[in-house]
This record gives C-alpha cells, sequence and structure tokens, in this order.
C-alpha cells in the first residue's frame, strides 16, 4: 500500500484524512502525547485492520477520541458528576476516563468490556480531522506493538509506512507519553497508567485516587491489570535496560562505574560528559521534566538503530510528570530498577 503524508497544515489535510477514516481506512494522526493509529471506532473491520497493523493482541482495548466532551454522552452511560468536572478542567487534554459503555461501540473497540477508554486531544488539526469525519476515532498509540510509542512522524513512517493509508506530521508531540487514564467506574477512582496529566491536578478536583498495582510492579502470571494493555511488556528497546533511581548525581557517579564502553546511557543533559566512550542519549536537565517527557520514547527507539549492548538509564523523580516518565523507563527495563 501507498501510504499518503500529510503535512498538517497543507490545505486539504482535515478533508482527506477525514475521508479515509469515514470510508473505514487508517490514519496516523499527532496527538499532544504520542502518535495514534486512527480509525473509524464504530466500523468493526477498520478496527480490525489497526489490530493487525500493530500486531496487537485483541484483549488490549483501543481509546476512543471524541472531538468536543459532549460527544461523551453519546459513547458512555451514567457519566457521573465527576466525569464533567475533569472534561471542564482538562480537555481537550492528555485525560483519559474510563467509563460505562453504550452498546454503539463495538465489542472489538473496547475488546468485549464493557467500560469505554475516552480522551478530546488537545491537538487542533486532529480534533478538526475528528470533527470532520463524523465519527469517534479509536486510536491506539501508533508503533508496532511492543515499541515505543510514536513521538514524530519519522516514528509513524519507521512503524507503519505501507501499512496504512495516511500519515499526519504534525512534527514532534508536546508532551511525549501517553494520557494519564483514570478509571470512573470504581470507588474511589483508580489511576491505570500515569501519563500527560499529573496525578496531583486530578486529585485536586477528584478527591482519593487509588493507584492500580499495575502501575507500580509488573503483573504476575494469569494476573489482570484493569487496563489490559499494562499487562504487556512496552515499550522495550532491543538491549536490556536497568532504570537507577536516587538523586541525579548519585546514579550518574553508579552508571560512570558500570559502564563499558559502546554501552547505551540515557541521561540528564549535565550528566552526559561522564559517559565519552558511550552511546549517549540526553532526555534534557535534570530540572526540566517536561524535555524528560518529550525525549523518553525517542531516546529508546534511538538505540535500535544502534548495536549497544545493555542501556542504563537515570530515572527522574516520580512527582507530575516524572511518574509517568518513571513508569516508561521501568517497563521498558522490565521493571530491572536499581535503587540508589
Ligand atoms: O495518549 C494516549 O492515550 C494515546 C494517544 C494516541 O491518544 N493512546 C494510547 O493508546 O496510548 P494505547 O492503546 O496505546 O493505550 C491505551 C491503554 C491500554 O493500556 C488499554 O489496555 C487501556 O488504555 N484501555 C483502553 N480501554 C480501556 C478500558 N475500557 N478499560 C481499561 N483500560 C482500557
Ligand atoms: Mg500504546
Amino acid at each position: 500500500m501507498n501510504t499518503l503524508f500529510l503535512p498538517a497544515d497543507a490545505p486539504n489535510t482535515v478533508t482527506v484524512a477525514a475521508e479515509i477514516i469515514r470510508s473505514g481506512g487508517l490514519v496516523a494522526i499527532p496527538t499532544e502525547t504520542v502518535y495514534g493509529l486512527g480509525a473509524n471506532g464504530l466500523n468493526e473491520d477498520a478496527v480490525r485492520r489497526i489490530f493487525e497493523a500493530k500486531g496487537r493482541p485483541q484483549d488490549n482495548p483501543l481509546i476512543l477520541h471524541i472531538a468536543k466532551a459532549e460527544q461523551m454522552e453519546d459513547f458512555c452511560e451514567d457519566v457521573p458528576r465527576v466525569a464533567y468536572d475533569l472534561a471542564d478542567a482538562f480537555w481537550p487534554g492528555p485525560l483519559t476516563l474510563v467509563l460505562k459503555c453504550k452498546p454503539i461501540v463495538p465489542k472489538r473497540t473496547t475488546a468485549g468490556l464493557d467500560t469505554v477508554a475516552i480522551r478530546c486531544p488537545d491537538h487542533d488539526v486532529t480534533r478538526a480531522i475528528i470533527a470532520a469525519s463524523g465519527v469517534p476515532v479509536a486510536a491506539p498509540s501508533g508503533n508496532t506493538s511492543g515499541r515505543p510509542s510514536p513521538t514524530k512522524a519519522s516514528h509513524m513512517v519507521e512503524d507503519m509506512n505501507g501499512k496504512i493509508e495516511a500519515i499526519v506530521d504534525g512534527g514532534s508531540c508536546g508532551i511525549g507519553v501517553e494520557s494519564t487514564i483514570l478509571d470512573l467506574t470504581v470507588t474511589p477512582p483508580r489511576l491505570l497508567r500515569p501519563g500527560g496529566m499529573p496525578v496531583e491536578k486530578l486529585a485536586q478536583i477528584v478527591g482519593e485516587i487509588a493507584v492500580d498495582d499495575a502501575v507500580i510492579r509488573p503483573m504476575k502470571e494469569g494476573e489482570k491489570p484493569r487496563a489490559p494493555g499494562m499487562k504487556y511488556r512496552h515499550y522495550a528497546p532491543k538491549a536490556p535496560v536497568t532504570v537507577l533511581t536516587g538523586t541525579g548525581a548519585d546514579t550518574a557517579a553508579y552508571i560512570a562505574e558500570q559502564v563499558q564502553p559502546g554501552d547505551g546511557v540515557i541521561c540528564f543533559q549535565e550528566y552526559a560528559p561522564m559517559f565519552p566512550d558511550c552511546v549517549v542519549q540526553p532526555i534534557g536537565e535534570e530540572v526540566d521534566d517536561l524535555a524528560h517527557a518529550q525525549r523518553v520514547f525517542d531516546a529508546l527507539r534511538a538505540f535500535d538503530g544502534t548495536d549497544v549492548p545493555r542501556i542504563f538509564a537515570q530515572c527522574p523523580p516520580e512527582q507530575g510528570l516524572g511518574l509517568a516518565v518513571a513508569n516508561r523507563l521501568k517497563k521498558a527495563a522490565g521493571f530491572h530498577v536499581i535503587a540508589l
């Protein structure tokens, strides 16, 4: 298949992308978090093609993307007051809500669950595409299953060129880690995945939030997390990753002691000169948590173009966006973490 390349700011991009979606095709769409692989979320065949293109397990449900918060009611049942409050405060934005699902949403989209994940992304062109398509757009992250999520159009080309109808190029994603997922069908609401919306901000509106086990530890054989996707090996580069937690100075000193020439290192910018013989992917200054989020997937992905035998990563503190970045690094490492 010849994949069309559509610059986000080209005059006919919205019309062309919306028409492809309406007619059952697949389009890579930029969002503020990561690129998504979008299709008509109400069309079973289109949704089946998303799973095929990604090599995604069938039991892993998709997020429905809507252009306006009001569309929540078209697809969700018994929407609680707090969902409206969160939508008012944070949509469009990097927050996904899990709510009871209406029968109009196909089982293939929700992987047979009676809930649906829904979000309104903070990207003007993508919202315009969704609105013009006239349907909710089911979109997982656009990576091949298991690979780091795409944060640039070039990542989408790497994983999906020739497999989908079009890629909309919106440049680099502003946040760089996926949305925060909050399950509102349980009491208290439960954090299923930390992401671009800091949980501290959600707590100001929601009050108490429970944290799902899958966020903090690897799932055991047969264990079923509430977000099915959290049980899969994820974000992993080909080389094994070791994550170091502790102060930047301590973790940098530890890595400098351990590394062999040719190893890979993910580090805060100011420590990069400590690893002269390594393949270094800096993720911004230690204090710059937005840079860490923007850079983490690109850094993990970049090692696949090298032959580093192993990778060491400095981990930011688990506050604000740091909780999501630390979670992605730990998952990439299969939770191989050394705490200093
Ligand atoms: O930022 C994002 O959320 C990106 C962009 C494209 O919007 N999308 C994204 O989708 O990260 P994906 O499919 O890579 O991750 C969605 C996660 C999976 O872990 C899935 O299991 C979970 O959401 N999920 C989807 N529907 C769910 C539901 N009804 N209940 C619980 N978890 C659900
Ligand atoms: Mg994903």
